[in-house]
């Protein structure tokens, strides 16, 4: 979807109004009236017919019929996490054609799920791989080729192999992050990806946008980014996981305050949520608190020199 600017006759200073105003998208606009528009925004009437009439064009209807929607549902894959523990939590391992967010604090294996699905997604079928690439957006620089390569031997595959076809991407801040995913298409097109790992989604956003005042403008980057990633997941048949960084509630008094960061634009965007927390020595906990047809509960598993296993 276009931005506002993208509409003939509004410049920057228009399109601050309009989003002020509350009008933050092409969608809002050709579902809102011409006439209300320009009373609470201020701008002339004869622009706002035309900013209205433009983006109803823009809306396109996308109408598939339950039969065809049922043959892409068919084509779901699964990645086997390498818990077979973990996998159960998530009905088989992680899906193709959905957004898997696992959030926690540092340590407790977000990452290192992100590398272990980067390994496994290049398994064959049969042993609980898609004989996918991958793309590994790395946000925090802590990609590790060398923890790729134990990774791997462990499967049985090739290091290299497996190294020269995990795609990394490493941008500096949350504008060349969502640039990057922008253009992802030739790279989802032409390498058989299968895999999209963002490591992690929120910190860019998190540094580059400080102060309430910027709060909206970031909610609204990050729900264009991750409207594209699900857009992704579903036109590829991939699977996209994605890690978040948490913060303590304060409101909460009792129990465990921790919560993911990212409001709620993140709390709808990842069709399942992980939480994971660390727990004795090589242990870690699950916790599935988001699903659209499992149960909440919770799993252990353990990351070992050979990857997360049971
Ligand atoms: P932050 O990115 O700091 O928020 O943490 P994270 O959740 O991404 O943690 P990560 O996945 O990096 O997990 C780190 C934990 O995995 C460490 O505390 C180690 O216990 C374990 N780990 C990481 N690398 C290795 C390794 O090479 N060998 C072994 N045996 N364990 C490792
Ligand atoms: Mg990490």
């Amino acid at each position: 979807m276009k931005d506002l600017e993208d509409l003939k006759g509004v410049g920057p200073a228009t399109a601050q109004k309009l989003r002020e105003a509350g009008y933050v998208s092409i969608e809002m606009i050709a579902s809102s009236s011409p006439y209300e528009i320009a009373e609470t925004t201020g701008l002339p009437i004869e622009l706002c017919k035309n900013i209205v009439e433009q983006a109803k064009e823009e809306i396109r209807i996308d109408v598939i019929s339950g039969y065809e929607m049922y043959k892409i549902r068919q084509k779901i894959g699964k990645i086997t996490t390498g818990s077979k523990k973990l996998d159960e939590l998530l009905g088989g391992g992680i899906e193709t054609q959905a957004v898997y967010e696992f959030y926690g604090k540092f340590s407790s294996g977000k990452s290192q799920i992100g590398f272990q699905l980067s390994v496994n997604v290049q398994l064959p079928e049969d042993k609980g791989g898609l004989n996918g690439g991958v793309v590994f957006i790395d946000t925090e620089s802590t990609f590790r080729p060398d923890r790729i390569v134990e990774m791997a031997k462990h499967q049985n595959l090739d290091p290299e192999e497996v190294l020269k076809n995990i795609y990394v991407i490493k941008p500096q801040n949350s504008e060349e992050q969502i640039i990057a995913v922008e253009k992802l298409d030739y790279l989802l097109k032409d390498k058989n990806i299968k895999l999209i790992v963002i490591d992690s989604l929120t910190s860019h956003f998190r540094a580059d946008f400080i102060g309430r005042g910027s709060l909206s403008d970031r909610q609204q980057k990050l729900n264009k980014h991750i409207h594209n990633l699900q857009r992704y997941a579903e036109k590829y048949n991939i699977a996209v996981y994605f890690t978040n960084q948490v913060m303590e509630n304060p409101g909460i008094m009792y129990g465990d305050a921790t919560i993911p960061i990212g409001g709620n634009v993140l709390a709808h965007a990842a069709t399942y949520r992980v939480y994971l927390r660390k727990s004795k020595d090589e242990k870690r906990i699950a916790r599935l608190v988001d699903s659209p047809n499992l149960p909440e509960r919770e799993v252990i598993f353990r990351i070992t020199s050979q990857g997360v296993s049971d």
